[in-house]
Parts: structure tokens; C-alpha cells; sequence
């Protein structure tokens, strides 16, 4: 079994009055059930799933023929280049971090050895803060560089920022025939970067290689879609990453809502953040190489679930779902993630935890065993023949005890190791429990209508051709207000 899910420690038993009784489960049940049945509905039906947005659910099923191309393309740009520069931010960002350092070796890019015959991988235009980008192309040689552009809208700033950029450089460093070191994952008809691929193409046909991101694909549940040909350039094994999510799909697909791992998880943390106030959600690997799936989490939560209004759901006549923002009934709530990482927050966010104020749940994921050990030397210490790995999982036990005996409700997910299978069960976990939970909260997990008010606001500045008169009148109305007398 790939992941294990202890959640004792979420229990009045355990935790007191701050801790879930029985009975609130006995009361979330049927409730829980049929927001299980719908979302079971939903899945199994493959019109639906693209329309929602919930195709994410399926990608483990994906055409074998279709990854074992990928997986040669990817060998492929690895053996021509040295380096390979991605460029994305958010969905199209996250999920290659968080892969890249849960499944490559700690240090890859530093040494050859580890990366055996791979290229180094870059990760870029995920920030408008302009140091990063232009020490990188200084010190890179565009000719041992490809790149890849990811964007499903393909018209993100940040993206489209660097990509500008990146493009000149690469044009200048290579000549003309630039753009066959350029790959582009985006939209398969609409958007920017879509209508940019067609007129290259028609140029040179091996220019701005494309590969189309499938439909009802949301950015953060794209790992498994926009991801793959990363995993491919670093050598990952993408069937056994599926095999992984197969399983945890087929755990989270049982009727018996008490036995479904990432069901459970979201309905505690429901039943906690209702009941109980706890609006944090803290997610604490103690594994340095999974913290940035921890920020992958803190994307997904956020995104998903921290909404405005409630979801309105309208069945047309051919019994098709429509989910409709619900104007007249507000929400405005969602739990708040943060990410940490044992044994390093140990000695910063935990103070906060354990003494503040108790209103988090905090998640931890624990490793069984690393991939390699470390024995501490010497003799006559109290540290003297202990191993790494046996301090850490010590460690791990000792936060749990911790916070426990303060009342403070928390709970272990564990795995054996951290593996492309069990890594791929981990975020499928995270996924399924999101959707859940956005079922439980009936909110719509698959937008980011929250997103759209600083990109509009920067259009607005920027004088972007079409903005909404609406939108324009509101900056207009209620610009930032900034009284000199309150600035010291
Ligand atoms: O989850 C999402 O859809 C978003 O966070 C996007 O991933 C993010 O905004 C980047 O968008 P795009 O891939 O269109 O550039």
C-alpha cells in the first residue's frame, strides 16, 4: 500500500474538547454521503468530467503509446542539452518544483553523477522579480539550452514576461532557427501562446513544438498533464508514478466513506474547521526533499477551496451539471495553508503551534525509509551510533507527542518511501480529498475567480484593450488610498 493516513490524533480522545466526537461524525455522514455520490457521478462520466473540470481524476488512465512518446522526447531533449529552462508559474510551476525535488536527487543540477544523463533543470518565470532571470541567462549558453514554455491560458504576465525575455536571448545566442529549442504546453485551441505556436509552425514546422494540454485540466490538478515530459527529462518512471495514483484512486473510489483515506481526510478537517475553528492548515512534511510538495498543497487548498460564494448547480434538460457562482449566498471563507517542513520549522513555526493560538490542524507526512542513512560518529554521546533517519522519525513522534498534550489536533500521513508510486498517490490524495472537500463546503474547487483582481487591476494600469467596464470603474472608484500621514 502506497500511503498510510493515521488520523487518531484529530479525536476528542486525544486532543479534548478541541479533538472530533463520534457523534459529529454519526451527524456528517449522510451529508458526506451524498456529496461522495455526486462526486462519484461526476467521474465516471466523461462528458461531465471535462465540463467540470474534474479530468484531472482520470490522467493515470492515460494512452500508453501517448506517455511512452513523451517519455522519448524527454530522453531525447536530455541527451541534445545540457540544461533545459522551464518557464511557468502557479499550476504550471508548482507541480514540476515539487516533483523535482521529492524525486530527483537533493543537488541535482550541482553534479553530474546525480543526474547520470540528464540535463539541469531551471525553473523560471514564476516571479516578476527580475535578479533571478537575468543572472541565469548571463551564465547560460543558449546553445545547450531548450526551453520550455508552459501556460494554459498562455497568457499569463509573469510567463509571458519571461518568455519575451527568453525568446530574444535565445534568438541572439542561437540565430534564426531558435525556435526548435522551444517547446510550448498550453491550450489546444485558444490563447496567446496557442495563436504564437500556428504562426511559427507555418514558418518552420519544427519550430515551437506544442503539446496540447487536455481539457478540464485545472492548472494545480495539472501535474499529471503539463508535468509529464519534465519527469521524462529527469528520468522518471511515468507508468509507475500512474500505477501509484491507479491505487489511490481506486482506495478513494469505496462506497464506505469511514474507509476512504482522503474522504476522511477532508471531513475532519471540515468537521475541525466548522466546529472546532481551526481555520489553519498547516502541512509539515518531515522530509526536506517533500517541502516543495508541501507549497504544491498550500496552491491547491487555496485556490480550491478559499472562496467567495457558494457553488450553484443547474441541470439542464439532458441532465448536464452546470456550476454556477451563487451571488446570493456568501461564503467568504476557506482554510488558510501553510507550508513547513520538519525538522527545520521545529525551530520556527512550532513554538506557534503548540502555544498559539489553537485554532490549526496540522498534517504530517512521515517517510519510512530514506534512500540513503547516516550514522553519527564518535562514542560516548547521547547522539553517539544513532542514525539520521531513526533521530528523525524520533523527532517526528515527539512533535506529535507535543502537540498532542497541548490539545492540538493533528495527524500522519505515511509512506514508505518517497518513490514515483508513492509520490503519485500522495498528490492524487491531495486531490481527491480537495474535490471532497469542495463538495462538503459546496463551493466550486475547479476556479480561481480570486485571482482575476490583481491581474485586472495590473491590465488596467498596463492599458489593456477590453477591459470590463465594470472592472475599470471599480479601480477607478476605489483606487488605493495612500495618506502621507500614515506612512512613516
Ligand atoms: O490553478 C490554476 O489554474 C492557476 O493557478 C494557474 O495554474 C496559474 O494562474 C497559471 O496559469 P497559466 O497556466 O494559464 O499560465
Amino acid at each position: 500500500m502506497s500511503l498510510k493516513f493515521d488520523f487518531n490524533n484529530m479525536f476528542s480522545f486525544s486532543v479534548g474538547e478541541h479533538g472530533v466526537r463520534e457523534q459529529d461524525i454519526d451527524k456528517i455522514l449522510p451529508e458526506a454521503k451524498l456529496c461522495a455520490g455526486h462526486l462519484k457521478k461526476i467521474i465516471a462520466n466523461p462528458q461531465a468530467r471535462v465540463k467540470l473540470n474534474l479530468e484531472w481524476a482520470t490522467l493515470f488512465n492515460q494512452d500508453k503509446e501517448k506517455i511512452a512518446k513523451i517519455q522519448k522526447l524527454g530522453n531525447e531533449i536530455s541527451e541534445k542539452y545540457e540544461n533545459v529552462l522551464f518557464l511557468g508559474i502557479g499550476g504550471s510551476y508548482l507541480g514540476l518544483k515539487a516533483a523535482q525535488d521529492a524525486l530527483c536527487a537533493p543537488y541535482y543540477n550541482e553534479f553530474k553523477a546525480l543526474r547520470k544523463k540528464s540535463a539541469r533543470i531551471y525553473l523560471e518565470g514564476n516571479n516578476l522579480d527580475p535578479d533571478t532571470l537575468q543572472v541565469l541567462l548571463k551564465n547560460l549558453n543558449p546553445k545547450k539550452t531548450f526551453v520550455i514554455v508552459i501556460s494554459k491560458s498562455g497568457e499569463t504576465t509573469e510567463t509571458k514576461a519571461a518568455f519575451a525575455l527568453v525568446e530574444t536571448w535565445l534568438k541572439k545566442g542561437v540565430g534564426k532557427k531558435y525556435g526548435r529549442q522551444i517547446l510550448a504546453i498550453t491550450d489546444p485551441q485558444k490563447g496567446a501562446l496557442r495563436e504564437r505556436i500556428e504562426r511559427e509552425q507555418k514558418k518552420d514546422i519544427l519550430s515551437f513544438r506544442a503539446f496540447p494540454l487536455l481539457k478540464g485540466v485545472g492548472g494545480r490538478f495539472s501535474e499529471f498533464n503539463m508535468g509529464l515530459i519534465h519527469l521524462a527529462i529527469v528520468g522518471i518512471n511515468i507508468s509507475e508514478l500512474f500505477l501509484g495514483t491507479k491505487e489511490m484512486f481506486n482506495r478513494c473510489a469505496q462506497d464506505d466513506i469511514l474507509k476512504n483515506p482522503a474522504y476522511m481526510y477532508a471531513l475532519l478537517h471540515t468537521i475541525l474547521y466548522r466546529q472546532y475553528a481551526k481555520s489553519i492548515a498547516i502541512l509539515m512534511p518531515f522530509s526536506q526533499t517533500l517541502k516543495s510538495t508541501a507549497d504544491w498543497y498550500v496552491q491547491l487548498l487555496a485556490e480550491s477551496l478559499g472562496k467567495k460564494y457558494h457553488r450553484k448547480i443547474e441541470v439542464g434538460v439532458d441532465g448536464a451539471e452546470n456550476w454556477l457562482m451563487d451571488k446570493e449566498s456568501l461564503f467568504n471563507k476557506g482554510r488558510t495553508p501553510i507550508s513547513a517542513a520538519g525538522t527545520n520549522d521545529l525551530h520556527s513555526i512550532q513554538q506557534n503551534n503548540v502555544e498559539g493560538e489553537n485554532n490549526k490542524v496540522i498534517t504530517f507526512i512521515r517517510v519510512e525509509q530514506f534512500k540513503t542513512d547516516l550514522k553519527i560518529p564518535g562514542v560516548g554521546d547521547l547522539l553517539s551510533g544513532k542514525s539520521f533517519s531513526s533521530l528523525m522519525h524520533l523527532a517526528q513522534e515527539a512533535t506529535e507527542w507535543a502537540l498532542v498534550s497541548q490539545s492540538r489536533p493533528n495527524c500522519t500521513i505515511s509512506m514508505s518511501e518517497v518513490s514515483a508510486y508513492n509520490w503519485g498517490a500522495l498528490l492524487f490524495f491531495f486531490e481527491m480529498a480537495t474535490a471532497f472537500e469542495g463538495e462538503l463546503l459546496n463551493v466550486n474547487a475547479f476556479d480561481q475567480p480570486g485571482v482575476e483582481g490583481y491581474k485586472n487591476y495590473m491590465y488596467y494600469k498596463l492599458g489593456k484593450p477590453g477591459i470590463a467596464q465594470d472592472v475599470a470603474n471599480e479601480i477607478k472608484t476605489h483606487p488605493l488610498v495612500k495618506d502621507p500621514k500614515y506612512i512613516l
